[in-house]
């Protein structure tokens, strides 16, 4: 269109000297908008350019995979199945459902909350954590309460860290980490969870995933800020152990470092779980404890979180959540104030039946691996499996799309033709490491069994169709 417009000289100096902004093409109306813009003598529009900090990320995991499933099901005559996102395909229990309900009957409820969370909410978060705290909690100045544990997270790593202040995380890694540390000019330094040896071979527990402490320690320098840690683990389901965490604080104590401990599947654990906030006077005042009503209550889409810690500590991650949200919103705080109320009844005996319907999902599901002799790792805590697929095949001319190849990883592919094949969605897990180490994870796949008995009864029958392609020993 451009050449029609202008004569082939005054092409060529027009595409030398301006600079045509990548949105109009030359062969669109734009090029004529341009030409009259530049009779106009106004300047050619072109968008404002974003963050490189946001521009330059690729698309996430769970855009990937959910966009691949939605447009699968185009195709396939049976319902796909999603044990990918960590969502719950049920309702959270019925005493929280009424509370959230009652909430928009309350004029109050309706309205803006204090920015550090309903006092309602954070009284029945002290009393929640009081129990395995070790301390009494003041609800006043130790608890905030965010959007979720990840605007919580993101409030503390925007209050504590300065352009260029390292965060030591460990991989794999829940995947928010990153940005929500780099938006605020954080460096991540990354620690490796080293895998079980020959897990090809056999079922793993999640604790023979091991911290390298001497790793670890090199990689303390002066400008480390903050250490996250993750327990219960997600991918992998490691639960910490009273020794790993001791290690880890002592480390985090002699070198003043913030512990930000990710705790927010700590009602779902299957072996002694530990809190690292409860192991000195010292480590108290170091640490951040996350938690989230999401996985408490099966409620994701509530977006109600919380951090715990010491008043000094908390003062910044609340003054940093004034400015990022102001509140959480009100019914759903209130919600989750009155639920929490009822399941820390002590004859309500929520907490005990969840964990206990987990223990029988894990179990239930888990027996396809075997079946279909596959391997993998079997969580302490949370509701995710890590399954080795090294032995599935599949075809290597398959028609994958750009987006896949793209990746270039294993797990990405698998990924793809679990859905179009079999209509069973999972999440890759190289996403949860650094592009160098993807090779360590791609023979991977992650389960997330938050759903229904009958709901995991139709995928474990949707997996068992895999037989034909599992290679044999
Ligand atoms: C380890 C971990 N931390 C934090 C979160 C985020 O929790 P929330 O939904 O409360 O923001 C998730 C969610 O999947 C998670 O797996």
């Amino acid at each position: 269109m451009i050449s029609k417009l202008f004569p082939r000289t005054f092409d060529a100096r027009l595409t030398r000297f301006l600079t045509i902004p990548q949105s109009f093409s030359l062969t669109n109306s734009g090029s004529l908008s341009i030409y009259r813009s530049m009779s106009n003598g106004v300047k050619p529009f072109s968008y404002p350019k974003p963050s490189p900090k946001i521009a330059g990320q690729a698309k996430d995991v769970w855009s990937i995979v959910n966009e691949a499933a939605a447009e699968a099901q185009n195709s396939l005559p049976f319902p796909i199945l999603n044990l990918g996102q960590g969502f719950f395909s049920y309702n959270p229990p019925d005493f929280a459902i009424k509370a959230a309900q009652a909430a928009l009957d309350d004029v109050s409820c309706n309205q803006y909350s204090p920015t550090r969370g309903r006092i309602s909410l954070r009284k029945a978060l002290a009393a929640a954590y009081e129990p395995t705290y070790g301390r009494k909690i003041d609800w006043d100045t130790e608890v905030v309460v965010t959007s979720g544990a990840n605007e919580g997270m993101f409030s503390a790593f925007t209050g504590f860290l300065s352009e260029g202040d390292e965060v030591i995380v460990f991989e794999p890694f829940f995947d928010q980490y990153i940005s929500n540390i780099e938006l605020p000019g954080g460096k991540v330094v990354y620690v490796p969870l080293v895998p079980p040896s020959n897990d090809d071979t056999r079922t793993v527990s999640s604790t023979e995933w091991t911290v390298d402490f001497d790793d670890l320690e090199s990689k303390i320098s002066p400008r480390t800020k903050m250490i996250v840690i993750n327990s219960p683990h997600n991918p992998v389901g490691k639960v910490f152990s009273r020794e790993e965490l001791e290690r880890i604080g002592k480390l985090a104590v002699d070198n003043n470092i913030i512990v930000l401990s990710d705790e927010v599947y700590d009602r779902l654990y299957y072996s002694e779980f530990t809190r690292i906030a409860t192991l000195s006077p010292e480590l108290q005042k170091l640490t951040l404890t996350v938690g989230s009503a999401g996985k408490t209550f099966s409620a994701t889409g509530w977006r109600v979180g919380w951090l715990i810690g010491d008043a000094e500590l908390i003062k910044y991650v609340a003054a940093a959540h004034t400015r990022i949200c102001f509140c959480v919103n009100s019914p759903l705080q209130e919600g989750t104030a009155v639920a929490l109320q009822e399941a820390i009844k002590p004859e309500n005996t929520f907490f005990e039946d969840h964990v206990e319907s987990y223990k029988r999902k894990l179990k239930n599901f888990n027996r396809i691996w075997d079946e279909l002799g596959l391997t993998y790792t079997d969580p302490d805590g949370g509701y995710f499996v890590l399954v080795n697929f090294s032995k599935l095949q599949i075809p290597e001319d398959y028609d994958f799309p750009e987006e896949i190849l793209a990746r270039g990883t294993r797990d990405f592919k698998m990924t793809y033709w679990l859905i179009r094949e079999i209509g069973l969605v999972t999440i890759p897990p190289t996403e949860f490491y650094l592009p160098e180490h993807a090779h360590l994870a791609e023979k991977y796949l992650r389960f997330a069994v938050c759903k229904t008995d009958d709901y995991l009864e139709q995928a474990v029958e949707r997996l068992r169709l895999l037989k034909p392609y599992i290679k044999s020993d």
